[in-house]
């Protein structure tokens, strides 16, 4: 088991760039088997997530060439079998992107439901709702869902709630749908955009994503394309989290400034310095760090992948934060690890409240899901002495080479598997 050795105290300082974002690739990919010609994606994260959901397509037949580590090459003319593998599903909940893909392309598909997950019941009721809106029928047989239709016909579908996944499968599924569709309430997340623009520039007819109203109009076939991924908002703001806990000045580059408005909000609200460059923004971090109240919300508003960074970050400003999620029922499994290192939080229901401590110190920890291990690094990365955190694979998930880009600003940490690599580590760190 792979852990991280963190000696904290270092002010993290100098530039970073960020990779494509998970949460734009894994629908891209999906989608990009929804016709018979090559299809070229770049700027893909090279993170697990990703390498899963492309071994499920190759397992369905389609052809995966990976041309580089941020490249690949897919072409789903050879697809032969339209059921996902359970393997897949369980290690991604992802996958359930390969339903409205599938069913769009081919009125047919087999998808494993996915099971609960670490921040809570994540049900698909929405996605579901909308693919029998599009006139397909959708039962659940032996742990599947099954999706099929003689035809697709566009629909007028409105969302009980603001949902990224299923905003997504349904433009995908409706995209080669007979006539006109239209989502209502729909998710405006920068990652909706781009797969909005990504199928467009397949040849579909999608229009108003972005705003909380998309249209779609159906088209028979889709072609071949060429699409370059959008910097990873969440990736981003992790580093500017970490710049902002850690005392210190970080250039992060290859981002959309636009997309990360609510956290350099945040930011500035605590204390930070934050300059907007065309593709770059600055983060420099206070002398002092103070209070802040947020509130997790949808696009625009302050992102829950951003919770538990954010929440790190007030464990060590002055005063008493408030900390609200909105959007999921279990994403403060962190709050006692973050305990164990000294802060003082206590969570009631949906609240965190955050009286801000001095210092953290170090521990051992464990990261219960992908953003609250990303957190527990940054807690490390400020926390006095050393921090060893299990469980990484979570983190591995979702970012890309995330020790070697904070060892290039100056953190000290290693990624290890055995108890002699951590003895080594606390000698070479003194
Ligand atoms: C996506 C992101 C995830 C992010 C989340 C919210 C990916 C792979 N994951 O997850 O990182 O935290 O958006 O920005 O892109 N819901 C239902 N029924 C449904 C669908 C959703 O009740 O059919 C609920 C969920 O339980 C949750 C809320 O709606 O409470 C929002 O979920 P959703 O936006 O769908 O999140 P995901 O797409 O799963």
């Amino acid at each position: 088991m792979e852990q991280y050795v963190i000696k904290g105290g270092n002010p993290l300082v100098g530039e970073v760039d960020i990779a494509g974002a998970k949460n734009a690739a894994l629908p891209i990919l999906a989608a990009a088997i929804m016709t018979d010609e090559p299809v070229l994606i770049e700027n893909l994260p090279d993170v697990r997530d990703i390498n899963v959901l492309l071994e499920a397509i190759a397992e369905i037949g389609a052809q995966v060439d990976r041309l580089n580590s941020s490249t690949v090459r897919i072409n789903g003319s050879a697809i032969k079998d339209l059921s996902v593998d359970y393997e897949y599903i369980k290690k991604i909940r992802a996958s359930y992107y390969l339903l409205g893909a599938l069913l769009g392309k081919y009125k047919h598909a087999e998808v494993p439901l996915p099971g609960g997950c670490n921040i809570g019941s994540r049900p698909i009721d929405q996605h579901l709702k909308g693919f029998r809106a599009l006139g397909a029928n959708v039962g659940i047989s032996y742990g599947a869902i099954v999706a099929r239709a003689n035809v697709l016909k566009g629909s007028h579908i409105f969302l009980d709630m603001v949902s990224v996944g299923a905003t997504i499968n349904i433009m995908m599924a409706a995209s080669m749908a007979q006539g006109r569709t239209i989502i209502e309430n729909a998710a405006r997340e920068p990652h909706v955009v781009d797969v909005a623009n990504f199928l467009n520039s397949m040849g579909a007819n999608i229009r108003g994503a972005g705003t909380d109203v998309i249209r779609i109009r159906g088209v028979d076939k889709l072609h071949g394309t060429k699409y370059s991924i959008i910097p990873d908002q969440i990736e981003a703001g992790t580093f500017m989290f970490a710049a902002a806990a850690t005392g210190g000045d970080i250039m992060v580059r290859n981002v959309i400034p636009k997309h990360l408005e609510a956290t350099t909000a945040k930011l500035e609200e605590i204390g930070c310095e934050v300059e907007e460059f065309d593709d770059a923004v600055r983060v420099r971090a206070g002398r002092k760090l103070c209070r802040t109240h947020v509130k997790t919300l949808p696009y625009p508003g302050y992102p829950t992948d951003m919770q538990p960074q954010i929440a790190v970050t007030l464990s060590i400003a002055e005063g008493t934060s408030i900390v609200t999620e909105s959007i999921f029922e279990n994403r403060f499994k962190y709050a006692d690890e973050l305990t164990r290192m000294g802060a003082n939080i206590k969570v009631e229901g949906n609240t965190a409240i955050i009286d801000g401590v001095k210092k953290l110190t170090g521990a051992r920890v464990s990261a219960p899901d992908l953003r609250a291990g990303a957190a527990l690094v940054i807690a490390g990365l400020a926390a006095e002495g050393i921090t060893i955190i299990d469980d990484i694979v979570y983190i591995q998930r979702g970012y890309e080479n995330f020790e070697q880009k904070l060892r290039s600003l100056g953190a000290e940490i290693e990624k290890v598997s055995t108890e002699k690599e951590i003895q080594k580590f606390r000698l070479r760190v003194g």
